[in-house]
């Protein structure tokens, strides 16, 4: 039919998805309220415009966009007709085209008859552009997606069929990943969705006929727990008398699937917090207890892990474990490494998915590769796993969302159970994966007996504690507000540690950076005379996570040669510490505990430190500028 070549994607199907949100709605109810909200609880994904399709009675297709929030567009919309039962919503962070009006979503086809939102990248929308120039079609804007609304056009008019089956053909010659909603302004009463490499959630209401749509189930779960994941290549026509057809791009009619949600409308809300971060941060004993139930036992003084008890015989026979990540789930991943070596005595790598992707890593088929992702769809930690995957590897996925991208590619996996995390910077997830990393060595050492019985039982006591103690950490460090209101000034600061506290040390640096914009460098405390030692002077702030266990003295030591260049001294130390409270500015107190556990209470100051400097500086918090909470472009 059509006269270009099609061409597949080599490997893997996530290929390049974008963080732009989706939001859908078909029934009974008025349609734009519903977009609305759905718009903002997709906030936290990051976006720089936003638009909205609705249908009305008299069968107007009114689109509304406009670049900037969400709260552009409604006060855009105040006076304009925003009614109908039918409709579709779009939050887009700009990938191909500025972030302007017109290359916002929805888009309209030529005719003004078909409204679609899209996220992901259409590869080949060059060469479908020109096709369709070529027949005489006209394009608005830049974007790949107004491409593929025409192209659904173009092949509908040609051969004259229902919407659904223009949406399967044309997407037959679609090259790239996407997740799509449809709706058409002479048949307002069906909606069109699909989706390949970029996820798409279906829920289905209470009253018989009406669909919700989402790019994650967030702007849905206040409606209705009763869902359809979308796998890749399938496409969901509903109909407002109330039947949901699910077929492949081949048009072969399969079942859908439902599933309920699990996740509650507070865990999605601020509960009294001024922002997400704040409340996620002090979440986190809960969150702890949670992720931990099931797993560590203590009465037994055991860890089960069914993901490694069910590929047992993979971990025992394992020649080494690649870990694989991005952000701050890497620096979760160091920490990994460190435990993992100590207690399973196999080599351990960490790696950034992004640089392992493209660099023709050795990897056996003996491997284990675990990828680790709070968002489960960051796409070059997907491309990581694919690539592992082509050599055999085992994959295990470590992901917070459930039924994430990445949670569906990995042979096994943990999830961490923490709920939701909103705030684009990461905390309870960090904390989380940290633990989790922690029981997966314990459980391989135990399936490998590479520990003794008492260390084994002494550390399985231990990390049943973190919970209790991240509450007194929390609890016995007020100050931190007053304190990070006298470092607004700063410009640059340093984060140093040793051992298990270097990765603390890079998380803490990133934190403060992301949030607050302060350039932040986190080092090992004894590099720091290879380089950064230059950089202090009485204006610089030196951040030490210098806890009791693990090389004490010696970071003592590093202390004193900033002490002695006039730095301003902030420690993380141990509760009952004398040397490094008289040697420093400021202290924040955490309890003791194995160095190895040492983490997850010493990450606790350095989230409300960061967050407080954010605040006093009047930042974003939630959404700081340029960043998105789960980046799906490589
Ligand atoms: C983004 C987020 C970070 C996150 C990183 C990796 O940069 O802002 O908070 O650590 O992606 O995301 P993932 O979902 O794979 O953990």
């Amino acid at each position: 039919m059509f006269t270009f070549a099609k061409v597949y994607l080599h490997g893997f199907s996530y290929f390049a998805l974008t963080m732009c949100g989706i939001v859908g709605y078909l029934g009974g109810q008025q349609a734009y309220p519903i977009l609305i909200k759905g718009l903002h609880r997709l906030e936290y994904r990051g976006y720089d415009s936003a638009g909205v399709s609705v249908i009305n009675a008299q069968g107007q297709l009114n689109v509304y966009k406009s670049p900037g929030k969400v709260s552009v567009l409604e006060e855009k919309c105040s006076s304009q007709d925003i009614s109908g039962t039918i409709g579709i919503a779009h939050t887009r962070w700009a990938t191909h085209g500025e972030p302007n009006t017109v290359n916002a979503h929805p888009h309209l086809s030529e005719s003004g008859d078909i409204s679609l939102v899209h996220n992901g990248i259409i590869e080949n929308y060059k060469t479908l552009r020109s096709e369709l120039e070529r027949r005489g079609m006209h394009f608005c804007g830049d974007t790949d997606t107004e491409v593929l609304v025409q192209l659904i056009e173009n092949v509908k008019q040609k051969y004259d069929v229902p919407l659904a089956d223009a949406v399967r053909m044309a997407l037959n010659y679609v090259v790239g990943a996407y997740a799509i909603a449809v709706i058409e302004k002479s048949n307002p009463r069906s909606m069109v969705c699909a989706r390949k490499g970029s996820p798409l959630v279906i829920g289905v209401g209470q009253q018989t006929g009406e669909f919700y749509v989402g790019s994650d189930a967030t702007p849905i779960i206040e409606y209705t727990n009763r869902v359809v994941y979308l796998e890749d290549e399938e496409v969901a026509e509903m109909d407002a008398d109330g039947s949901l057809r699910i077929t492949s791009l081949k048009n072969v009619e399969k079942t859908p699937e439902m599933t309920t949600l699990e996740m509650s409308l507070d865990e999605l809300e601020k509960g009294g917090y001024p922002h997400f971060m704040l409340k996620e941060i002090w979440e986190q004993p809960n969150a702890l207890s949670v992720c931990m139930k099931g797993r560590v036992h203590s009465g037994l003084k055991d860890v089960f892990l069914s993901g490694v008890i069910d590929h047992r015989e993979r971990f025992i026979n394992a020649r080494r474990i690649i870990i694989c990540a991005c952000g701050t789930s890497w620096h979760s991943a160091l920490l990994g490494k460190y435990f993992m070596e100590e207690a399973v005595q196999i080599p351990v790598e960490v790696e950034y998915a992004s640089e392992f992707r493209y660099r023709n890593p050795v990897i056996f088929p003996d491997d284990i590769v675990i990828a680790v992702s709070q968002s489960g769809e960051t796409a070059d930690t997907l491309a990581a796993i694919e690539l592992a995957k082509e050599h055999g590897a085992f994959v295990y996925g470590i992901c917070n969302v459930i039924g994430s991208s990445i949670a569906r590619a990995t042979n096994s996996g943990t999830y961490l159970h923490v709920g939701p995390e909103i705030g684009v910077a990461s905390t309870k997830a960090f904390t989380g994966q940290v633990l989790t990393l922690c029981m997966l060595g314990l459980a391989i050492a135990k399936e490998k007996k590479s520990l003794s019985k008492e260390m084994y039982e002494m550390l399985v006591d231990e990390i049943q504690c973190i919970p209790e103690k991240m509450r007194w950490t929390l609890e016995h460090n007020k100050d931190i507000e007053q304190i990070a209101r006298t470092f607004t000034y700063a410009r640059n600061f340093i984060f140093l540690g040793r051992g298990y506290n270097y990765p603390v040390a890079l998380e803490g640096a990133l934190k403060l950076k992301e949030i607050s914009y302060i350039h932040a460098e986190g080092y090992p405390a004894a590099e720091m005379k290879h380089g950064p030692i230059a950089l202090v002077d009485e204006e610089m702030p030196v951040v030490f996570i210098a806890t009791k266990r693990g090389n004490y003295e010696k970071i003592v030591s590093n202390i004193q040669e900033i002490k002695s260049r006039k730095g301003r001294i902030m420690s993380v130390v141990t509760e009952g510490d004398v040397t490094v409270r008289e040697l420093s500015d400021y202290c924040f107190v955490i309890p003791d505990t194995r160095d190895c556990f040492v983490p997850m209470l010493a990450i606790i100051p350095l989230q409300l430190f960061s967050y407080y400097v954010a605040v006093a500086k009047g930042r974003n918090v939630d959404q700081p500028r340029n960043l998105a909470k789960s980046v799906t472009v490589e």
